[in-house]
């Protein structure tokens, strides 16, 4: 290994150092996006779980803030979220400036119990005060955790409502509360669907279909691990109805089919920002999957600490007579798109000199084809790399890192698929960064997020099978660097 820092990802967020996994406590307040993170403010190995704090303007350039709230002699801060509280509902601020209040999970070793506890803010998110009278919400439970709160606006009232798990029992239990601090049941949901591995870090918000107001609905995600389509941690969503009391799966909406957020290995514990608007609603994961992370953090280089996947933005829509949920990231530090193919027709095209980090737009016509390869980071002769194919037939595509990271971890070399509409024509935005992908299929309401090991060629190649295919455009944005901000 070279001396000198380590590379650190160049698009996406990664604390300076130490552990990190799951984001908490996203929220959108005076013009500010706070990411606080669950971190291990001593080391490398997920212990000690404290809440580590970032902070943006623009969901690109992070500032660095000292450790928010820490583990104690009472247990871990595991994961959890912060609302605004506007009309000082707890007290803990005033009418004119309200406290941020965050529910976490207090996790305490003796007795074996997970309870639900309450820090408050007065000044912004920099500093927190655990609530004495912790814990707020317990259930003699061990495994009781990750409460997301929202803000209920709806015909039963105005209330707080917190979604969280009894991860053991696949359930994910809705509470209500008018302070805060003293809550009451109101009702669960599961176990259903996607159920082989125990259920964490839930969320629940609306969202209007094809942007109708008149039409909106609920949408539940729920993380899993293992169990996760792609082998290991991943994350399902449903689409329903929530009328302050229950949440209920639509059966048009996703019908018996288990609908994914996300068809990679690498995006996990995803939750969204409080404090923005509907068309707003915006998430953030973790980019790691348990099958593997212990290990990831003992290599060198841009995979040691972690990383979030880009900030994305969420809607719902309807594609082949169903709703899906559509990402799109919010915004990245890329330069101006460059045109490096243009109605190229062939075999093989390769494209050299692939940056560390880019957006990469193609759109192929697959007409005379069985489908195609793309390969990324690829030597100059298009051997090797990370190989991301289109199967026409099947319509599906495949993501291939097995040439990659068998010395990261045994079970880290992969191949996901995932599905699509389909057709001759096919477009595709890719996210590479220095260590991961992302890949944004059928505008969206397809997403495929994979970790990378190390970067082997500096090449990109596209290839037909089955025939030839006809490159209608590639277009590549580079990420530009960007300075991190002062602390604040
Ligand atoms: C998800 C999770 C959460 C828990 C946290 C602990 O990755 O297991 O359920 O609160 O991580 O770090």
């Amino acid at each position: 290994m070279p001396d000198g820092p380590a590379p650190r990802p160049l698009l996406h967020f990664a604390p300076e150092r130490n552990w990190m996994n799951d984001p908490n406590g996203l929220v959108f307040h005076k013009g500010r996006y706070h990411l606080f993170y669950q971190c291990n403010p001593d080391g490398v190995t997920h212990a000690h779980l404290s809440w580590g704090h970032a902070s943006s303007t623009d969901l690109v350039t992070w500032a660095h803030h000292p450790v928010a709230i820490r583990d104690d002699e009472d247990g871990e801060i595991f994961s959890g979220s912060v609302v605004i509280d506007h009309g000082n509902t707890s007290g803990f601020g005033t009418a004119d400036a309200p406290a941020l209040i965050a529910l976490y999970t207090l996790a305490s070793r003796e007795p074996d119990r997970q309870s639900q506890a309450l820090a408050y803010s007065t000044d912004d998110g920099m500093t927190w005060t655990k609530y004495p009278g912790n814990p707020v919400l317990d259930r003699g439970t061990t495994d009781f955790r990750d409460p997301k709160v929202f803000r209920y606006e709806g015909p039963e009232g105005s209330y707080w409502v917190m979604v969280a798990v009894e991860a053991l029992d696949r359930q994910v239990l809705l509470h209500r509360s008018d302070d805060l601090i003293h809550w009451t049941f109101l009702s669960s949901f599961g176990p259903e669907r996607a159920v082989d591995g125990i259920w964490e870090c839930p969320d629940l918000f609306s969202l209007a279909v094809d942007g109708d107001p008149s039409d909106v609905r609920w949408v539940l995600l729920i993380s899993l691990n293992p169990g996760g389509i792609a082998g290991g941690s991943g994350t399902q969503y449903v689409i329903g109805h929530f009328d302050g009391v229950t949440f209920t799966a639509d059966a048009d909406a996703t019908g018996e089919e288990i609908d994914w957020l996300d068809y990679g290995r690498d995006c996990y514990a995803g939750v969204t920002f409080d404090g923005l608007a509907r068309e707003e609603r915006t998430l953030i994961a973790w980019m790691s999957n348990w099958d593997y992370v212990h290990s990831l953090h003992h290599t060198e280089g841009p995979l040691q600490h972690g990383m979030m996947t880009l900030p994305r933005r969420l809607s719902l829509v309807r594609a082949d007579g169903r709703l899906r949920l559509r990402q799109r990231p919010v915004s990245a530090p890329v330069a101006e798109e460059t045109v490096v193919a243009d109605a190229v027709v062939g075999a093989l095209t390769v494209v050299a000199e692939l940056l560390e980090a880019a957006r990469i737009s193609v759109r192929i016509d697959t007409q005379d084809a069985a489908g195609f390869a793309l390969s990324l980071r690829c030597d100059a002769a298009g051997e090797g790399g990370v190989v991301l194919s289109y199967d026409r037939d099947a319509r599906e595509l495949r993501l291939d890192r097995t040439a990659e990271g068998a010395a990261v971890h045994e079970s880290f070399p992969s191949v996901e698929q995932m599905p699509v509409t389909g057709g001759p024509l096919v477009d595709l935005v890719i996210w590479l960064d220095r260590a991961s992908v992302e890949v944004f299929a059928d505008g969206g309401t397809r997403v495929l997020t994979d970790l990378l090991a190390p970067q082997q060629g500096s090449s990109f190649a596209v290839q037909g099978i089955g025939g030839d295919v006809r490159v209608e455009r590639i277009a590549v944005a580079g990420a530009v660097p960007v300075a991190a901000e002062e602390l604040v």
